[in-house]
């Protein structure tokens, strides 16, 4: 397919993946990024990866005027993959308006100028298991009612999606699907990508850092919660595996298959492991100790969470494939090489 899809976001840890994804499928590929957590070298890492250097203009879609001009001038779009957010649960509790300012104010001006835009457009948008809640219901399933989000973060992606089915109630020239993330970690298996943020909140970029010894230790937050270990329990997927999704995702809107305009579905390993099972099968497959200290909880975290993954087994006919031991050696593998690559 030579389709030419806006990849919003595409310099960032999943939008590169995904990217990587488009380019081995031929998707022609444009990315729009502000690089406010990721680096421009992603784009000679993708084009080490595929032999392509996608389109790429350094723009914020939260000015609407650079964002109008963007697709006055690219008229030729059929297809948009939205991952450009910010993500951190903890952040967006002691940073809310950054948030809400964001994540929400990208996705009203990318619909704004889609409801003028000259031809149908098919949307996967990158939501998050965040929008479930708290749930006591486990694994949760699409079709449990999402729960208060306990983080502005979760709240974003709740209110997105609703603003997607919003649009497309009353916008004949949009069909989406969702996609909810749990927990992605990992590196593309050439180790020319990985998660590579500008600030690192995540368990797994922290955990590798502390193992190489360039943090002296690594937080755990909470050890009295509710779980086998009283660590948080989350739904570990490899970045691949969740790149490959937006993939089957986006074919399904543009061959049209999608049973309703507006579609959404888990991503997910289907498996809970605790923070500690998480740092306890990290040292065993690369024999490196992390150091780590219990603190207390962090606000906004959830329990336990973890994917029912059937209705994107069943419909999309996709599946997680990496197990936890082969996802954290390639989180560590990456770890080891991002230093040696050029800026
Ligand atoms: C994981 C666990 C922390 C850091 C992520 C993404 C979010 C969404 C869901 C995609 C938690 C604990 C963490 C640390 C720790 N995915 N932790 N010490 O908050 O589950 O959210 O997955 O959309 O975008 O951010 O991920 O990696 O921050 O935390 O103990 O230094 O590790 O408490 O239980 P989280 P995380």
């Amino acid at each position: 397919m030579n389709e030419k899809i806006l990849v919003t976001g595409g310099t960032g840890y999943i939008g590169s993946h995904t990217v990587v994804e488009l380019l081995e499928n031929n998707f022609q590929v444009v990315i729009i990024d502000n690089l406010i957590n990721s680096k421009e070298r992603t784009l000679s890492q993708i084009e080490k990866i595929t032999g392509k250097r996608p389109e790429f203009h350094k723009l914020d879609l939260c000015n609407l005027q650079a964002v109008t001009d963007f697709f006055s001038v690219n008229q030729d779009i059929t297809g948009i993959i939205h991952f450009a957010a910010f993500k951190a649960v903890g952040e967006s509790v002691s940073f809310p308006m950054k948030y809400y300012h964001n994540n929400l104010t990208s996705l009203i001006n990318l619909l704004f100028c889609l409801s003028t835009y000259s031809k149908p457009v098919k949307l996967v948008f990158s939501s998050s298991c965040a929008v479930y809640g708290d749930s006591d219901i486990l694994p949760v399933s699409e079709n449990l009612a999402m729960k208060s989000a306990t983080s502005p973060y979760g709240r974003t992606k709740q209110i997105a999606e609703q603003m997607l089915q919003d649009y497309i109630l009353t916008n004949t020239n949009l069909q989406a699907i969702a996609l909810r993330y749990f927990n992605p970690i990992g590196a593309h298996p050439t180790i020319e990508i990985g998660e590579d943020p500008i600030k690192t909140y995540n368990l797994i970029p922290l955990l590798t850092a502390t193992a190489l010894q360039k943090r002296n230790e690594l937080y755990v937050f909470g050890n009295d919660y509710d779980t086998a270990d009283g660590t948080c329990v989350r739904d570990y997927i490899h970045v691949v595996d969740i790149a490959k999704a937006h993939i089957i995702a986006l074919k399904r809107l543009l061959e049209n298959e999608n049973k309703n305009r507006y579609e959404y579905y888990n991503l997910g390993l289907g498996k809970g492991y605790s923070v500690l099972d998480i740092i306890n099968t990290f040292e065993k497959v690369t024999s490196k100790k992390v150091a780590y200290k219990i603190l207390e909880r962090r606000t906004g975290d959830v329990s336990a969470v973890w994917a029912s993954t059937k209705k994107a087994n069943d419909i999309l006919k996709w599946k997680a494939d990496m197990t936890l031991e082969e996802m954290l050696l390639s989180a560590w593998q990456w770890e080891l090489k991002k230093e040696h690559i050029c800026c």
